[in-house]
């Protein structure tokens, strides 16, 4: 039995709820069911009162009022959840049925529940989905991936739900991304990507505060001229708005300053990482703001810490501190100069994540397209800036660009960025403030411009203790050699 729902959500958390909500709003009629089934009552009763809504208490009845093929999609937690309700609804639908997972789930779940419905006859997509509450209600980024035969089903619902850009509004951010799990691949490089970001803007907070002494209302007008240039994005945005917000539970001061120095993190900037690692790609953005993370969760060590350990004072290098201070005493160029790390160091970061997607996408044979990569996340999502004009841009004119920095436009933006960038880094250190994320990008870049790196002494290090074998300038093979019987004797 089938009824005459045009698409059917599972699970009304905030994500579903505002996702169910977009899609009616285009025109469809859609089923609703949640586990807990007052969540459904309180929808059709509320927001969804009067609107062109079905809900359901079981999964039986939601499956039955949806029209074939189904599109029925999951908003759940990730995990566990998201494979009970796959077993619970396989025997439910008909061959031909969508089953599409909406949730932050690890890419190799997708690829092995992509095969897994597909075996039952049924079709998967595991769709990245971004941008908050806000954005599952008024136009999301989505990166839909999985069975390809789903694609043409659901398109136009898709594309008709998602966030839209360009001159006329009207291209959407959302395209087919590729097979199996390469959709919540380039979701989780987009999470990743957005932990960078927020790590470089964090750190760009702590030098103008602690060293530049701007105060909040200094640091909302830096924001909101930031947001009119290169940076202009959503979470420069949002943070010149945090600049702005007044203590609402009881302080007379800003919220930000009550606002306790722990991170908290669920898991797709861990992932990121960890596949880095794996796939020998330097993500070092992505790595040094989960470690970043880790280490504000030290907030006691840190407390314990911060009566032993000292930094530097004037006595211990004069002359250098004076260097420092002078940077930091004019504030215009300072801040000017924080622009310039924060503006090459992000772009440092998108370079990094483009290599990783090119790595996995090699590696898992997607076929990504890169150029689209930088559409889907133009609008809609939590990294959403203007910026990913100039990268769709760069993959357009050069599919193959092994690296953006090496993309014109990016090589003369981090030219011009590179003083500032360096005084930033080196007046940081100098004076004790730590920026992981500005030094890992530009060590990055230091070392990504080198031709030579002090690696073939580390190879015969390697080579000395384990016989590990090294390769010549000079001419092809592997050699070892007989370290004992090469050095100077003692
Ligand atoms: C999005 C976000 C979202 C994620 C937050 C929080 O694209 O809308 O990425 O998926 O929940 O980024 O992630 P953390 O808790 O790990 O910071």
């Amino acid at each position: 039995m089938s009824g005459d729902c045009d698409f059917g959500l599972i699970g009304l958390a905030v994500m579903g709820e505002n996702l169910a909500l977009n899609v009616e709003s285009r025109g469809y009629k859609v089923a609703v069911y949640n586990r807990t089934t007052s969540k459904v009552d309180e929808l059709i009763e509320g927001r969804a009162k009067g609107k062109n809504f079905v809900g359901t208490h079981t999964l039986e009845d939601f499956v039955a009022a949806v029209a074939r093929p189904r599109k029925l999609m999951m908003l759940v937690k990730a995990g566990p959840a998201v494979d009970a309700i796959i077993d619970s609804l396989i025997p439910l639908c008909d061959e031909g049925d969508i089953i599409i997972d909406g949730g932050n789930t690890y890419y190799v779940d997708t690829e092995r529940r992509t095969k897994l419905v597909e075996e039952a006859g049924l079709l998967y997509v595991g769709a990245g989905v971004s941008g908050g509450e806000e954005g599952a209600l008024k136009g999301p980024s989505l990166m839909p991936g999985g069975t390809e035969a789903a694609w043409p089903h659901i398109k136009d619902m898709f594309q008709s739900i998602a966030a839209k850009v360009g001159p006329n509004n009207d291209i959407p951010c959302c395209e087919w991304v590729g097979p199996r799990g390469a959709g919540h691949y380039v979701k989780m490089v987009h999470n990743g990507i957005e932990y960078g970001d927020m790590q470089l803007i964090c750190e760009a907070y702590q030098l103008l505060h602690e060293l530049g002494g701007l105060s909040n209302e200094e640091l909302y007008d830096v924001f909101a001229k930031w947001n009119e240039g290169v940076l202009q994005s959503y979470l420069i945005e949002i943070t010149r708005d945090i600049f702005s917000a007044k203590d609402d539970q009881g302080g007379d001061g800003f919220l930000v300053d009550q606002i306790l120095d722990v991170a908290g993190a669920k898991g797709t900037g861990k992932w990121m990482s960890q596949l880095a690692l794996d796939l020998g790609v330097p993500s070092t953005l992505v790595t040094t703001a989960v470690f970043a993370r880790g280490l504000s969760a030290q907030k006691e060590a840190r407390t314990r810490a911060s009566k032993k350990l000292n930094g530097p004072t004037d006595s211990n290098n004069p002359e250098m501190s004076a260097l420092a201070k002078s940077l930091v005493g004019d504030k215009a160029a300072f801040v000017q100069a924080v622009h310039d790390a924060l503006y090459a160091s992000k772009i440092v970061s998108y370079a990094q994540g483009f290599v990783q997607l090119q790595a996995a996408s090699a590696e898992h044979d997607w076929g990504l397209d890169y150029g689209q990569s930088a559409l889907l996340w133009r609008g809609g999502c939590i990294i959403r800036a203007q910026f990913l004009d100039r990268i769709k841009e760069a993959f357009d004119e050069q599919p193959n660009l092994e690296n953006l920095l090496l993309y014109p436009y990016f090589e003369e933006a981090v030219e011009n960025a590179q003083s500032g960038w360096r005084a930033v880094v080196s007046a940081a250190s100098l004076l004790g403030i730590p920026v992981p994320a500005f030094s890992a990008a530009l060590n990055y870049f230091d070392g990504y411009r080198l031709e030579r790196l002090p690696a073939n002494l580390l190879q015969a290090q390697r080579d000395y203790f384990g016989a590990h074998t090294y390769q010549r300038v000079d001419r092809e093979g592997t050699f070892h050699s007989e370290w004992l019987d090469l050095r100077k004797q003692p």
